[in-house]
């Protein structure tokens, strides 16, 4: 095992807090230093960078990065769905593993995405396509999936719930509130996907698909957004003991029928999701016999995002290196006094 080789595509909110976390964090895991972010690609050499790069990093050649031998792991952060997609699918047929935050991408061609990767042997992690910095989509692939999962409820956009907050707590105006989360990093380039209910519908669709284990399919979502949503509903639901939140549920209704939306809804006052505020997510999965299980935390921002591509792309280290060596240093504690498995 000689390290291992990133091709990191897109270097915005999400790209520059991956490279910062990877840079800053070298010592807090022995895999990190095997780890070397050896392309970036960029739309343009010329703007300024949050981060310091060696010149020979940085190129605007995406395809170049997708088809370099030499690149092992491809971070797709660039977001949107084409070239995306296709560069996705042309680093898989590569035979390079894929990490990607880019829920639009994975809910409409997921499909397509996972056949081509079984076919070519690699993985596709996602972590940071959902919740943000939560750990949910590994939590639901394996230590959940023994379980019989019938309801999965989330505040899973970070953008809206923000904005709701606002207005419940300072009685802000909509518009003024859409600002300061475009200004944190929060909102997506089009901040439309966010206050309309389709990034909520994208990250449902994923979390349906791996809670029911099946595809489901984004136009299968019922998605309403809070563009309607007025102080005055606000006001008049905290009157009545209630939070409005734009919440995204998957159910199986009537089994095998399963009802997938997202809408915004008057949750009790005591339920565990009316305390969930700000940008944070919590994801609420209820199945036999775990009963129910709550996910929460930071679920927009550069910070939290880069934490979830990051512990993707540990976790593909770690396998990749314990295909070359024993055991799985992931399995394999950092702290020598509490060791039970011998490095
Ligand atoms: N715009 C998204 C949100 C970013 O606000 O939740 C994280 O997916």
């Amino acid at each position: 095992f000689v390290g291992v080789k990133l091709g990191i595509l897109g270097l915005g909110t999400v790209g520059t807090g991956t490279v910062q976390l990877l840079q800053d964090s070298a010592g807090r895991h022995p895999l990190l230093q095997d780890i070397e972010i050896y392309r970036v690609g960029v739309r343009s050499l010329d703007k300024n960078r949050a981060v310091k790069l060696p010149e020979s990093v940085l190129i605007t050649d995406l395809e170049a990065i997708v088809n370099d031998p030499q690149v092992e792991i491809v971070v797709e952060v660039m977001g949107g769905l084409e070239p995306a997609r296709s560069l996705i699918l042309k680093a898989i047929e590569n035979g390079k593993h894929v990490v990607t935050a880019n829920k639009a991408v994975i809910s409409r061609f997921g499909a397509e995405i996972f056949t081509a990767a079984n076919q070519a042997g690699v993985y596709v992690m996602l972590e940071a396509a959902v919740g943000g910095g939560i750990p949910v989509i590994q939590p639901l692939k394996q230590s959940l999936s023994v379980n019989c999962i019938h309801t999965v409820t989330g505040i899973v956009n970070g953008t809206t719930n923000y904005i709701l907050t606002r207005m419940q707590t300072e009685g802000s105006d909509f518009s003024d509130v859409l600002t300061d989360a475009q200004r944190l990093g929060y909102a997506e380039a089009d901040p439309t996907a966010d206050i309309d209910g389709l990034d909520a519908a994208d990250k449902i669709a994923i979390l349906a698909s791996l809670a029911f284990d099946g595809r489901i399919k984004l136009q299968d979502v019922y998605c309403e957004g809070i563009r309607q949503v007025s102080k005055t509903d606000i006001a008049y639901a905290e009157k009545l003991g209630f939070v409005i939140k734009l919440l995204a549920i998957a159910n199986k209704v009537n089994p095998p029928a399963i009802s997938i939306r997202v809408h915004p809804t008057l949750v009790p006052k005591a339920h565990p999701l009316a305390s969930i505020n700000g940008v944070y997510n919590a994801i609420l999965v209820e199945g036999e016999p775990i009963g129910q299980v709550m996910f929460f935390g930071p679920g927009a921002g550069a910070g939290a995002t880069a934490s979830a591509v990051a512990s993707d792309i540990l976790n593909l280290a770690a396998t990749l290196k314990a295909s070359t060596t024993t055991p799985n240093p992931l399995l394999t504690c950092r702290h020598q006094d509490y060791c039970q498995i011998a490095p």
